[in-house]
Parts: C-alpha cells; structure tokens; sequence
C-alpha cells in the first residue's frame, strides 16, 4: 500500500504545524501526517520545524529557540499572521493536541528534532504521549538523530523507527541493517531515489518513504520507482486515491 505524509499538516494551505494546518489535512482524507517535535524549557513537547521560532513568528516579531520558552510563553505568540491575516492568533501546537485530533487510522511520523540540541528524555515524554492517546501501533517515529531512534527502541522495541537521511550515503539500506536497530524505514531526501535504490532497500526489508515531493509528475515517477510514500507539502499529493 502507497501512503502519502501530510507534511507539517497542510502546509501550503494553513501556518505550517498548527493545528488549523492538521485539521486540514484530515479534511483532505489524509492518511497519514508529519510533525516536527521538540522540547520547551519546562519539558512540553511542542510542534515546531525551526530550533528558533523566529521564521513563523516573524510578524509577531518573537525572536529565540523554542527550547528557552516556555509552554505558556509559546501559546502566547501568534505564528498565524506571518503565513496570513486570516490565521492572526494562531499558536504552536502540542503532540497532545495533535494526538486529539488524529483518528486511530491515520498514520503519524513524528520527527524527533534533537539536532543541534539535545533535548534529554524527549523520547520518554513521545512514547508517553503516544500511550495515553492509544496511538502506539500506527505511528513511526524518526530522526536525523540515529541515537535518538536507538533509544525509542530500547525504551518501546514495537516502535516503528525511520531513519532520515539528508545527505546521499553510499548504499544506506546496508547501513540500516547493520546500524544496531530494528529499522523500519528509510526517509531520504527525494533527489537521491532511483529504482535501485527503492529495489535494494524492498530486498533488505525497509519501506522508502521520501521527502519531500510536492510536484504531481515527479510522485508518480517515484511510485512508479516502488516508493512506499512521499512526504508533501501539496494536497493534491496527500489527498490522491491512490493512497487506499
Ligand atoms: O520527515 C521528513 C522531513 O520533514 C524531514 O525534513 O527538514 O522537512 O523536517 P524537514
Ligand atoms: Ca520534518
């Protein structure tokens, strides 16, 4: 089965991350949907892209990293009115606030940002998250930090883990097997993948899943490659029948 990720939700459509932006991809008949977590300085794991949020706040003109604010602090500044007057007042958002709106179907990969910063016990408060919210099977969690995946599996060993790749490796789907965890996928940066790559990674017992493809043409081309799924920002993408 193919299944595209609503990247950040509908990002092209709604301030990326936010709720408004998840909802609206559910009403496109997501099946799946990505997020970016990170840690406040009081420990809530809060949706955010940037290390800074700055970019997104940019017409609020708040400036900092996400890990120096805290909780309270965050859900006080309006990262809607950069994307659009429309959105004025839109905030950051929680995991558990996505997690109370993601049915029980939809496939969520939360992304672990732990690079530059280390956030300690970030997987802990993810796994946790996930249990109160029963969201523990239909979920694959990964990183850019290949530790960070290596913990969740050590904590959680049902834990589907993707590993993300920005740069092109030599033969990644070795790696993946040999790197100490229980990969399930491979999450590379789209301009790496041809049909070799997606038949060597199908033989080694991973799922290919790129990122992150928001031209039609070029998603057919990949699934015609074998891709499992794409990551995109275009909900025409996230929406296609092809994904049931
Ligand atoms: O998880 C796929 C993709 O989101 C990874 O890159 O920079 O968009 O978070 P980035
Ligand atoms: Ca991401």
């Amino acid at each position: 089965m193919t299944i595209h990720f609503a990247h950040m939700g509908s990002s092209k459509e709604r301030p990326e991350n936010t709720l408004p932006s998840f909802q609206r991809a559910l009403e496109h008949g997501a099946k799946a949907m990505e997020l970016d977590v990170q840690l406040t300085k009081d420990g809530h794991l809060v949706i955010c892209h940037d290390q800074k949020i700055n970019r997104v706040a940019a017409a609020a003109g708040a400036a900092g990293f996400i890990k120096d604010f805290t909780l309270e602090e965050i859900e006080q500044i309006d990262v809607g009115s950069t994307f659009s007057e429309e959105y004025k007042g839109v905030t950051l958002t929680t995991l558990d606030a996505v997690l109370g709106i993601c049915p029980p179907d939809v496939l969520l990969n939360i992304e672990i940002k732990n690079i530059p910063f280390f956030y300690e016990g970030i997987e802990e408060k993810v796994l946790d998250r996930l249990a109160a919210y029963n969201h523990t099977e239909n979920v694959i969690i990964s990183s850019f930090d290949h530790h960070s995946l290596k913990r969740i599996k050590a904590l959680a060993p049902d834990t589907r883990v993707g590993l993300l790749f920005l740069d092109q490796l030599i033969e990644p789907w070795h790696y993946a097997k040999n790197c100490g965890i229980d990969v399930y996928s491979l999450h590379p940066r789209y301009v790496f993948i041809d049909e070799n790559y997606v038949k060597k990674c199908h033989e080694a017992g991973f799922k290919v899943y790129p990122f992150t493809v928001d031209d039609i043409d070029m998603v057919e081309q990949f699934m015609a490659y074998g891709v499992d799924g794409v990551f995109s920002n275009n909900p025409e993408i996230f929406g296609l029948e092809c994904c049931t």
